[in-house]
């Protein structure tokens, strides 16, 4: 998904540094994410946020975690901090940051980050671009080095291509996930499905009846 550039945008990230972390200073911040929010709690992390609906949804329905959100397009990262600031002020409980998923071992210590969420994840389907993978296996060791050991990747998606390459990178990688943790339909299946929250892309996908797969792997 590329989004049209919105002129207001680079403006609006400056003047709320508080809010939206730039790359630069992410790198900075190993050891310190929690400075950034009002309450020490756990910390989760989504990478390829979009436009934001999901780590805004998540941050109001839970209080108890502080959540980041992090994308790589300047104009999504933009459109997700103003839509939350516009609705709900300065959360407590949730920052931006402007920078790649790939660096994620570069802004945060083991174990800092307690889960991390990919949603709909872009699904680079030549193989010539299989590293640009959110679940390709350098993601995955760089995931692992900033979740606790055993820690939590939740991945959801409409494309069952990328649901099977992922499902074959996580267990490649040693990753495991339980039954009750899988799912080929998320939506026909009401037990898995309470306490979801929907992601923009899901709407859309949902909307033409399409099914979710869904799957909570662990290191
Ligand atoms: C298809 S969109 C899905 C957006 C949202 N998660 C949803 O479900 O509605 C994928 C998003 O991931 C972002 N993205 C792709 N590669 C990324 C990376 N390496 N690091 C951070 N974000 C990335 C894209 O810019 C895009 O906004």
């Amino acid at each position: 998904m590329h989004l049209r550039s919105k002129p207001w945008a680079k403006g609006w990230l400056q003047d709320h540094p508080d809010i939206v972390i730039s790359q630069d200073k992410a790198e900075t911040m190993a050891g310190h994410w929690q400075d950034i929010f009002d309450k020490e709690q756990p910390i989760q992390l989504e990478i390829g946020s979009g436009k934001g609906q999901f780590i805004m949804n998540q941050a109001v329905a839970h209080p108890e975690i502080n959540f980041i959100g992090m994308e790589i397009q300047e104009t999504a990262v933009a459109i997700a901090a103003r839509k939350s600031f516009d609705q709900y002020g300065k959360l407590p409980n949730l920052r931006y940051i402007y920078g790649n998923g790939s660096g994620v071992d570069t802004y945060f210590n083991k174990g800092e980050v307690s889960k991390i969420y990919l949603n709909f994840s872009d699904p680079w389907p030549k193989t010539r671009h299989e590293r640009r993978r959110l679940t390709y296996k350098t993601f995955l060791q760089a995931y692992q080095q900033v979740l606790p050991d055993g820690g939590e990747v939740e991945f959801k998606t409409d494309n069952r291509h990328l649901f099977e390459y992922s499902l074959v990178s996580f267990m490649n990688f040693g990753m495991r996930w339980q039954p009750e943790d899988y799912s080929l339909d998320l939506h026909a299946d009401p037990d898995k499905v309470a306490g979801n929250i929907e992601t923009e892309y899901e709407q859309k996908f949902l909307a033409k009846g399409q099914p979710i797969y869904k799957v909570k792997a662990h290191f």
